[in-house]
């Protein structure tokens, strides 16, 4: 099975610092950390870095709306993804952040050999700019109408209603979504990458085997709708690098983001005396690899290799492009409680369900990925439980009853386990070509053979006759060493339940892997065996649903409220209509109770002029539970009751402010009673 060892460096697209992973996220981490998992088992070096996205205007204006400093902001959110992606077991050999000085030297390194080579223009453009924020306006900060269909509430580059995508200088009564002024255009002067200058060079490169036919189709429609030079400088206030010898000027952050690759892998090598340079000269027989959404292909796929080139730099082996996610068929959505945390997924999961439910469904294609519900409930307790924990579960009994833990010495069939063994290569095939879910369907399906056998032998009757015990220590031997080889070939996916598999077995010091797997396990002891792994049970996927409908609560410290804290753009208009069908009431608040186990949830009881009323209120850290008792506010009273993970709230208190300690409650004048309507 083996191969001659290869040297690969891996990435994955680095995640902003701006906010929490999700499973959306996880779909691209899992499919790299299974690839490099495997590549690991195959024997070869495998080193896979990562790094947070640390720059830009959304962390800027994040980090001001928190009142914090964006270093403060991009520590704390760097410790919650590490966290987040170790407790998937996404095992990165060095984790960095792009706000480094190593990203620093490189971008600056790569930016000066770009234009000591002429590759840089510079030239003044008109922009949008805030004149009350002081500052140039990204894209998606300017909202307006439709230039099409007049939808209001628009971004400015495309209409979420008629789907119109347009400069936004086209919308009609822009205002900035920072401070709500109407922006103004503004000449300054840019930084332009030309990246025509390498239409010889990408040309080359995007017909080697580096692309997938999809990406490569679509490279060709960028070609000949000809190479733009990449605007890659924005002007103070901007939280990034600022560009040598250009005060005022820094780096935009899609310039030094994949510089962090090579940042992030330049701290792994100080780390453990590696020669950067043998891995990123471009004659080097080294292998690079990035797995990266669909969505960021272009980055990826024409400047990322063209800067690399012009800055004598390798190119990468190869990028590996997959779709998104979706759930129950739909995009993910807060109010249906499907835009799911890593961290909410994590509080009732166990992360192996979802890595080997991605396996299941990933292909080496773009196509767009499902989590079904339902059906990665049933796929995992029938696969994962139902077949292959069920052979081990099956055998051990009879091993430890009857022989003391000692396993056969030889192999009753050994032709079914040469057969395992000879799928193995069809396995490891498929998992280097990333054809993660026919990789599964072939585990699957030996899974399904030895649970045959067994079946047939029928370990439980022979064990019945004395005379033949003998049979069933051979039996039950075969049964395991089947069970040995399927957990060497789900390793790469389910790397707990296959180290628990290692202990049970008594393999811990060597391991399950690749490359020794046809030497079978005979004459030897194995230990107790515990359940490997349980059952989805299914009210646990609805408290994943709850949990992630309830972290939307409005009143929550939601990140999504606490970006708009600058000054929350006005929303669509509705009719009079729409507004008198909310009821609101004055409430009285007559007692407040800390939740068990909510971080930011407050249980209100409200009195509404006699009646009584519970509500689950994210103010926890804005208000002491005991500061409440007494005061006045106001309730939507006619919200139809919401079931949470700690509850059901009968409505909602009105409270305003980005969130967390900033949120204040709606409070009456003098003279308003409880159950008053507020018109
Ligand atoms: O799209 C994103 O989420 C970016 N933060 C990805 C950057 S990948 C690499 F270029 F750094
Ligand atoms: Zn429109």
């Amino acid at each position: 099975m083996s191969t001659s060892s290869r040297d690969m460096l891996v990435t994955s697209a680095l995640p902003y610092a701006n906010g929490s992973i999700h499973l959306g996220h996880l779909v691209e981490y899992i499919q790299t950390d299974i690839w490099v998992r495997f590549q690991r088992l195959r024997g070869h070096r495998c080193i896979y870095v990562c790094a947070d996205d640390a720059h830009g205007t959304p962390i800027m204006l994040k980090a001001r709306a928190e009142g914090i400093s964006p270093e403060a902001l991009i520590e704390r959110i760097g410790v919650e993804h590490r966290a987040d992606f170790a407790d998937f077991h996404i095992e990165f050999d060095q984790y960095h952040s792009t706000h480094s000085t190593e990203n620093q030297y490189f971008a600056e390194l790569i930016y000066t050999r770009l234009q000591d080579g002429g590759h840089i223009a510079k030239r003044t453009i008109s922009q949008a700019y805030d004149p009350k924020a002081e500052m140039f306006l990204p894209d998606r900060f300017i909202k307006g109408e439709c230039p099409k269909c007049g939808a209001p509430d628009q971004y400015g580059d495309s209409c979420e209603v008629c789907g119109a995508t347009y400069a936004p200088t086209d919308l009609k009564n822009p205002i900035s979504a920072i401070s709500g002024a109407t922006p103004i255009a503004k000449d300054s002067e840019h930084y332009f990458f030309k990246l025509a200058d390498f239409q010889p060079m990408l040309t080359q490169w995007t017909q080697s085997d580096s692309l997938q036919a999809e990406i490569r189709n679509k490279l060709a429609e960028w070609f000949k709708a000809g190479l733009a030079d990449w605007d890659i400088s924005r002007d103070a206030p901007y939280w990034g690098f600022e560009i040598p010898d250009a005060p005022g000027k820094f780096f935009y952050v899609w310039l030094d983001a994949p510089i962090g690759y090579m940042a992030s892998f330049k701290h792994y090598c100080e780390r453990q005396d590696l020669d950067f340079e043998a891995w990123w000269s471009p004659h080097s027989p080294t292998e690079l690899y990035h797995f990266i959404g669909k969505d960021i292909a272009y980055f990826h796929t024409l400047f990322w290799p063209a800067m690399l080139h012009g800055a004598g730099f390798r190119t990468p082996t190869a990028v590996f492009c997959h779709g998104f996610l979706t759930v129950n068929g739909q995009k993910m959505s807060k109010s249906r409680g499907t835009f799911i945390r890593a961290r909410t997924y994590l509080d009732h999961l166990d992360p192996e369900y979802l890595r080997y439910y991605f396996a299941a469904k990933l292909g080496s294609g773009i196509e767009d990925i499902d989590l079904n519900l339902d059906d990665f409930m049933a796929r995992v307790n029938s696969d994962l439980v139902g077949k292959v924990v069920n052979i081990a579960s099956r055998c051990a009994g009879f091993i430890h009853k009857g022989f003391a833990g000692m396993l056969a010495t030889e192999l009753p069939a050994p032709s079914l386990y040469a057969h395992f063994v000879d799928t193995g290569e069809r396995i490891a095939q498929l998992y280097e070509r990333r054809e993660f879910a026919q990789a599964m369907r072939e585990i699957m399906a030996l899974a399904d053979q030895a649970n045959q056998y067994i079946d047939e032998q029928k370990p439980w009757i022979l064990a019945k006759q004395p005379a033949r015990a003998t049979e069933v220590q051979a039996v039950c031997t075969q049964g395991l060493n089947l069970f040995a080889l399927l957990m060497t070939y789900l390793k790469p996916v389910l790397p707990a339940m296959a180290q628990r598999a290692e202990a049970f077995l008594n393999l811990e010091d060597a391991g399950l892997d690749f490359v020794t797997l046809h030497r079978p396990l005979l004459g030897r002891t194995i230990n107790a065996f515990t359940p490997l792994l349980t059952r989805i049970q299914p009210e646990v996927i609805e408290a994943v649903l709850a949990a992630s409908r309830e972290s939307l609560a409005p009143t929550a410290a939601t990140p999504a409220a606490a970006k708009s804290a600058q000054a929350e753009p006005i929303s669509a208009e509705i009719s009079y209509e729409d507004f008198a069908r909310i009821d609101l009431r004055i409430a009285r608040i007559v007692d407040a109770q800390p939740v068990e186990g909510a971080d930011k949830l407050l249980r209100l009881t409200l009195d509404l002029g006699g009646e009584h009323r519970q509500v689950l209120a994210g103010i926890k850290s804005a208000y002491a539970p005991e500061s409440l008792p007494g005061k006045l506010t106001v309730m939507v009273a006619n919200l139809a009751p919401r079931k949470m993970k700690f509850g059901v709230s009968e409505g909602m208190v009105l409270a305003a402010g980005p969130g967390g300690d900033a949120l204040f409650l709606l409070e009456p004048d003098a003279g308003a009673t409880p159950g008053m309507r507020v018109k």
